[in-house]
């Protein structure tokens, strides 16, 4: 029977490895995580994550070929493919600080691996690594290897949040990347194996090391560069009068462009983005390509500015100041379907509006008071001057409440701003909301979920992005948007 071991209990681990045991029921999984408290999670009803149809995967394995345990050595030692999901967060120290990915987890992993084993390993990158990582891994590996053929396959994961399971069970592709010696070539066999269960050959991608660590980095940054440009529109709509949705259905008609991931928002978060196009940056700038450094830069810069131009909408509306008003925050997520908060625009829109005295009232499904408390508190690291950590509002924790319904959120409120595109927010009832809210009433909606015009008729003033302004909103003194 092969076994397969997961360093890393995480978004990506956790269900990738449910994925693997659910689909061949004759591999032996097992996901192992230093941190017991999320390895107690895994192994309770309550998984430590989020994902819809993850239980019910996790529950058909569990106990039969799929297991989460603290005990890493031993699995690692035992087992004949290392998956390797452990955090890669961007530098916030030191050389490359604010871009570079920070290896000390992957390196650690990798000594661990060679420190233990007994037998031949094929090691896989499934964290999002800079290209040339397995370069590293590999000297690390060989150096310390006691006469062991390890074999370093990299295997970049393209699950999003909230779509985990369909993503892994019906993938676009898979990319394996491998050495092309007879070794690594034979590892790569090996791993197809595994995903050819379930996956249509076709559609599973062989090539060399560095051009499927590059094609994750290249596939995110393309995927942002696209939110990027479409936010980027969304301020000139609103500067002309055109209606940014219009214009993304018309571009996306274009079957070369094609119509996804081309909905304007406050601005893209989530762990990925972000930091793997900080990491390509820097790349970049490494091997002597700063114009290419700065092409992608200016991905992360728009959706930077998306989010002040929000803020800056918020508080010019409401007669350029929002100091002791309660402002209701509906969404904390970084997206729907997930608790996920990490880099969430949420995070910076409130802390804008903290810093103008503003009383938050949060609302978010899923995310705890806990987490918003966290991630409010906790001042903001800012990758563009990495020396300067811009420190949280000291009243910020007496400015915030949270709270379980968006009704309470919205009671006695001047203004809502949605965060997140929860479905339950295009449903709310919207004539009790303005009825129990102060007048005028705003509505600033991040997402465009809401019906502009039956809430304008309701009598709210709506800032929806990149969509028509209300005439109240236009015509405002110009502001830097
Ligand atoms: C992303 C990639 O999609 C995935 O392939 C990779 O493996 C990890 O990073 P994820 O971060 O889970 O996945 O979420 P995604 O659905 O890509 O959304 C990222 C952010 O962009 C969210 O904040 C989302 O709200 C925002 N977004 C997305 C937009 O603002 N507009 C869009 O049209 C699409």
């Amino acid at each position: 029977m092969v076994k397969i071991c997961c360093i890393g209990a995480g978004y990506v681990g956790g269900p990738t490895m449910a994925m693997i045991a659910y689909k061949c029921s004759d591999v032996q999984v097992v996901v192992v995580d230093i941190a017991a408290a999320r390895i107690n999670a895994w192994n309770s009803d309550r998984l430590p994550i989020f994902e819809p149809g993850l239980d019910d995967v996790v529950k058909a394995c569990r106990g039969k070929n799929l297991s989460f345990s603290t005990d890493v050595e031993a699995h690692v030692a035992d087992s004949d493919i290392i998956f390797v999901s452990v955090n890669t967060p961007t530098k916030t120290r030191g050389l490359g600080a604010g871009k570079a990915a920070d290896l000390t987890y992957w390196e650690s992993a990798a000594r661990m691996i060679a420190d233990v084993s007994k037998s031949d390993k094929i090691v896989v990158e499934k964290s999002t690594v800079p290209v040339k990582t397995a370069e590293a891994i590999e000297k690390i590996l060989t150096h310390n290897s006691k006469g062991i053929n390890f074999q370093i396959l990299s295997n970049p994961e393209f699950l999003a949040e909230g779509t985990a399971m369909d993503d892994l069970a019906n993938p676009d592709r898979v990319l394996i990347g491998g050495r092309e010696t007879p070794e690594g070539q034979r590892a790569i066999a090996a791993l197809k194996a595994v995903y050819a269960r379930w996956v249509p050959e076709d559609r599973i991608l062989t090539m060399n090391l560095w051009s499927a660590e590059l094609s994750k980095l290249a596939a995110n940054a393309i995927l942002a560069q696209r939110i990027s440009s479409i936010n980027a529109m969304s301020a000139l709509c609103e500067a002309t009068g055109a209606d940014v949705s219009e214009v993304a259905y018309a571009v996306g008609k274009d079957s070369r462009i094609g119509s996804r991931f081309l909905n304007a928002s406050v601005g893209f978060g989530g762990s990925c983005f972000q930091k793997d196009i900080l990491s390509l940056v820097y790349i970049c700038e490494c091997h002597g390509l700063p114009e290419v450094a700065h092409y992608w830069k200016q991905v992360v810069q728009i959706n930077d500015y998306q989010k002040t131009r929000f803020v800056n909408r918020v508080v010019s509306s409401m007669f350029n100041t929002v100091s002791g008003k309660k402002v209701a925050i509906l969404g904390f997520a970084f997206k729907k379907d997930t608790g996920d908060t990490r880099e969430t625009p949420a995070i910076d829109v409130c802390r804008g509006l903290l810093g103008d005295k503003a009383q938050l009232s949060i609302y978010d499904p899923q995310v705890t008071e806990d987490q918003i408390r966290r991630d409010l508190a906790t001042g903001k690291f800012d990758w563009d001057h990495p020396q300067h950590l811009v420190p949280s509002s000291p009243t910020a924790c007496k400015q915030v409440s949270v709270v379980w319904d968006a009704y309470s959120a919205t009671a006695g409120a001047h203004g809502i701003c949605i965060m997140t595109e929860w479905e339950e927010f295009k449903n709310l009832d919207y004539k009790k909301i303005y009825d129990g809210m102060e007048k005028p009433a705003f509505i600033f909606d991040g997402r465009n979920v809401v019906n502009v015009e039956e809430l304008r008729k309701i009598g709210f003033i709506v800032y929806s992005v990149g969509k028509p302004l209300d005439p109240w909103v236009k015509d405002l003194p110009a502001v830097a948007y």
